[in-house]
């Protein structure tokens, strides 16, 4: 068992203790992050003149050795440490010996934890963001695929208006893109570095943390020290936007399956992304649609247990914090595998461009435009409406569309229809008529085209700093 205290104590951790109380088994996941924290903090302390240069160097030295034996596994990161931070600091004073004990100078393990913890998120906002952008960029290349592409729209679940697949697709183009936005958000708003908080009140050395915060890519300091060490909104903001992404993904993934189903037929999911039933040799089922709407649950839950363990944590510090890490990788990860999945798996989806017309054409979906027809000879919509309703009733009674009745059939409904009222009532009329921007219609569809190409081609203000912390240690070593 290593671990960095015990000087006060008299009797050695009772063994079950010391496994509850260590998290190496997770904050594992942020032992570069660790380094580079650290990396940070002693050029800095030298350059405060808190540590002599030959000093520096040698814990410079030492920590990218670390880094670089942990990576080419030469050296295990194992159980028998506390945490990450003491596998580090144990190996480095192994190492390198005296000069290694100065590495903790003016630092707590509550501000170490929390600089890792940021730095570690902020990389994955950046990841989460490139997936998203892949999916937007398939997604756009869908609708630009699909614009004459009619389909059923749907509320309730029943069939109201026809629409295109560039129109429904786009709808989730809205979706993932506000998601993107909000990583932006987060991104900028988690951006300061709570390195030289200390263990709540700061420290007598003169830190400069102006200095660290600039090394490691953050706008600057935080500066009240108390909730440096104690601020997990950005976990929680981060479980927020994955959990919005989740959710928009279930909603997709709802209706892939539905229309996967044989009774809609409007998709084919390739092999690679369906499986068998053991039993049933005729299955070819869209589990990976299922999964995904599944595992929403699971990023939700990572929300509502991060919230709940910060509801009742007094100022500053408590170790119920280190319960931040376990289920916000795991959600991460959960993310980031669904929305790689997602995308290659609509990416290589057959629509069946027949079936969705032909059920465009079923359902009454002309039922408004029959009536606006009416309205468009005078009669006022009010009446419009009842009198569509009357030849719907008519036309389920005779099992045949609107555009399937004669002249004569229409006529002794309402005698304003006129023989022109069959292009009016046409699927490709009912489209193109929607003209107002975010509408079906063609021209319409092709402006709003336009414009997401030329958000998708802008990129996002953060992204060049996406390897920057990798960089720092390749300076050192060069
Ligand atoms: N493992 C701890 C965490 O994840 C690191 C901070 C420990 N600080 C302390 N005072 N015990 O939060």
């Amino acid at each position: 068992m290593a671990q960095l205290w015990g000087g006060r104590f008299t009797k050695e951790t009772d063994k079950l203790v010391y496994r509850f109380n260590a998290s190496i088994s997770f904050d594992q996941k942020f032992f570069s992050q660790d380094i580079e924290g650290s990396i940070a903090h002693v050029i800095m302390l030298a350059k405060q003149g808190i540590l002599t240069n030959q000093e520096k160097d040698a814990i410079l030295k030492g920590l990218v050795e670390i880094r670089k034996d942990v990576e080419e596994g030469r050296l295990a990161i194992t159980e028998e440490y506390e945490d990450i931070h003491s596998f580090v600091e144990a190996n480095l004073i192994e190492r390198i010996g005296d000069a290694g004990k100065k590495l903790h100078t003016g630092r707590s393990r509550n501000d170490q934890v929390a600089v890792d913890m940021r730095l570690h998120t902020r990389l994955e906002v950046l990841y989460v963001n490139e997936l998203l952008k892949e999916l937007l960029c398939t997604l756009l290349h869908i609708m630009e695929e699909n614009i004459d592409t009619y389909m059923p729209g749907f509320t309730h679940l029943q069939k109201a208006q026809p629409v295109t697949l560039a129109h429904h697709v786009g709808a989730y183009f809205e979706m993932f893109k506000r998601d993107r936005s909000r990583l932006e958000d987060i991104y900028r708003r988690m951006n300061y570095c709570p390195l030289g908080a200390g263990a709540l009140a700061g420290t007598t050395y003169p830190l400069d943390r102006n200095y660290t915060a600039s090394i490691l890519g953050f706008e600057g300091p935080t500066l009240n020290s108390m909730d440096s060490v104690s601020d997990r909104d950005y976990v929680i903001e981060f479980l927020s936007a994955l959990s919005t992404i989740m959710m928009h993904l279930s909603r997709f993934c709802e209706e892939i399956i539905i229309w996967n189903s044989d009774e809609y037929r409007f998709v084919e999911i390739d092999d690679a992304y369906s499986t068998g039933s053991s039993i049933m040799p005729q299955k070819k089922n869209p589990d990976i649609a299922e999964l995904v709407r599944g595992k929403t649950g699971r990023v939700y839950g990572a929300l509502m247990s991060i919230l709940t363990t910060m509801k009742g944590i007094p100022l500053a510090y408590n170790k119920d914090m280190q319960e931040d890490k376990e289920l916000t990788f795991d959600a991460i990860d959960t993310v980031k595998g669904c929305l790689a999945l997602f995308e290659g798996m609509v990416r290589t989806m057959k629509f069946r461009k027949d079936r969705m017309e032909k059920s465009a054409m079923k359902g009454f979906t002309n039922a408004t435009d029959a009536a606006d027809y009416l309205v468009g000879r005078g009669v006022p919509f009010r009446d419009a409406h009842g009198i569509i309703g009357r030849l719907v009733l008519y036309c389920i009674d005779k099992q045949c569309g609107i555009e399937d009745l004669s002249i004569e059939e229409l006529k002794k409904i309402s005698p304003v229809f006129e023989a022109d009222v069959y292009e009016a009532v046409s699927l490709k009329t009912c489209v193109e008529k929607r003209l107002t921007l975010g509408a079906p219609g063609f021209n319409v569809m092709r402006e709003v085209i336009g414009m997401h190409k030329e958000y998708l081609s802008k990129g996002w203000k953060h992204e060049n700093e996406m390897f920057k912390d990798v960089t720092l240690i390749d300076d050192i070593n060069g």
